[in-house]
């Protein structure tokens, strides 16, 4: 005989109280309980199938015997709820779960292809001792062009480039702007990593974007040298690319840097002898970089004759995409699940 067969008259309630009542005294910590619940009160408990079984009763037993069962189920699940049991002292193996057993695999989100470069850019130049700092995304015209040496009606001024909010608020277009922000709080010697999202109002195609991240670099101190430029990007460019890469400078122009230079990195697909990813030249165009223009210390409050300093500035997209092979930029920020999933 089932239990639900066992308790089918109101006589036999009286038997049931007794027999929940003492089990229900018998509870000695949360484990207990719980069986105690899953067994009387729970959705496949006994009350519940006590409860359905009514419909099968005869109208008038069914009164009788539904009311008083009620009334017994809801006396014994205030009393359960009422109780504050008590964590299990019984060891978890003896209670037939198994710790050791490996946990269920919950899928994991990856790391963004543009962070994990990032990362990587940024660990390199912490290891040499630089800090990394942040500026903000919403910048002043002075900070983004002004103070970095910009003549008032320098091209990049444009509307063509400049994401303009109102009046001179704008969202920076390169994070430069960062370096006067860094500057003008500290003084040499200063040794700093920008990294950031920067945005320009251009044509949105496989090559270009609306916004993309930069990392932008800051060396000054006193005597700082064209040659230690050159030795900090070489000895970063062996970390990142591998070791038998070798730099390139070429003579270039920014308003923020004299003299200003743009640095190639042997093409690392190749090795310089010619492939589609360098268009057979076998460099890869990968920073501006320069010694920091004597009015831009100025402008942040640093004295031009006791300090020199350089900077540079790269890319993250165009670094990820040929390091990665990809060759399309707007797959970074289209989410598509098939592409993160590879990182
Ligand atoms: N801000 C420049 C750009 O967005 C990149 C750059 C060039 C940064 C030279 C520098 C630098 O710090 O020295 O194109």
């Amino acid at each position: 005989m089932t239990l639900k067969e066992k308790y089918r008259t109101p006589e036999a309630l009286e038997e049931l109280e007794k027999v929940v009542t003492a089990e229900f005294s018998a509870i000695q910590d949360a484990a207990t309980a719980e069986s105690f619940r899953i067994k009387y009160l729970g959705k496949k408990g006994l009350f519940r199938s006590l409860l359905k079984g009514l419909r099968e009763m005869p109208e008038d037993k069914r009164k009788v015997f539904g009311g008083k069962l009620n009334t017994l189920r809801n006396t014994i699940e205030e009393q359960f709820n009422q109780a504050p049991w008590e964590e299990s002292s019984v060891p978890a193996e003896d209670a037939g779960f198994d710790p050791t057993l490996p946990a269920w695999p919950f899928p994991q989100g990856s790391i963004h292809p543009l962070i994990l470069i990032r990362n990587e850019i940024c660990d390199i130049f912490v290891s040499m001792g630089f800090e990394i700092a942040y500026g903000p995304d919403v910048e002043t015209d002075y900070y983004n062009f002004g103070a970095l040496n910009f003549p008032p009606h320098h091209p990049a001024r444009d509307m063509q480039d400049t994401f303009f909010v109102s009046g001179d608020i704008l969202l920076r277009t390169h994070t430069s702007p960062v370096q006067i922000r860094v500057m003008e709080h500290q003084q040499p010697p200063v040794r700093c990593i920008m990294p950031g999202m920067v945005y320009r109002n251009e044509e949105i195609s496989a090559r270009s974007y609306c916004q993309f991240g930069q990392i932008e670099g800051l060396y000054v101190d006193k005597h700082v040298s064209l040659a230690d430029l050159k030795g900090t990007l070489l000895a970063f460019s062996k970390q990142f690319f591998g070791d038998e890469t070798d730099i390139k400078i070429r003579g270039s122009f920014f308003p923020f840097t004299e003299p200003s230079i743009e640095i190639d990195v042997l093409c690392f697909i190749c090795k310089g002898t010619g492939c589609s990813v360098c268009k057979q030249t076998g460099w890869l165009e990968i920073l501006g970089a320069g010694m920091v223009h004597p009015n831009v210390l100025h402008n942040a409050g640093i004295d031009n004759e006791k300090f020199t300093g350089f900077a540079f500035g790269m890319g993250i997209e165009r670094i990820a995409m040929l390091k990665y092979g990809i060759n399309d930029i707007r797959l970074f920020y289209e989410n598509d699940v098939r592409l993160l999933k590879q990182f």
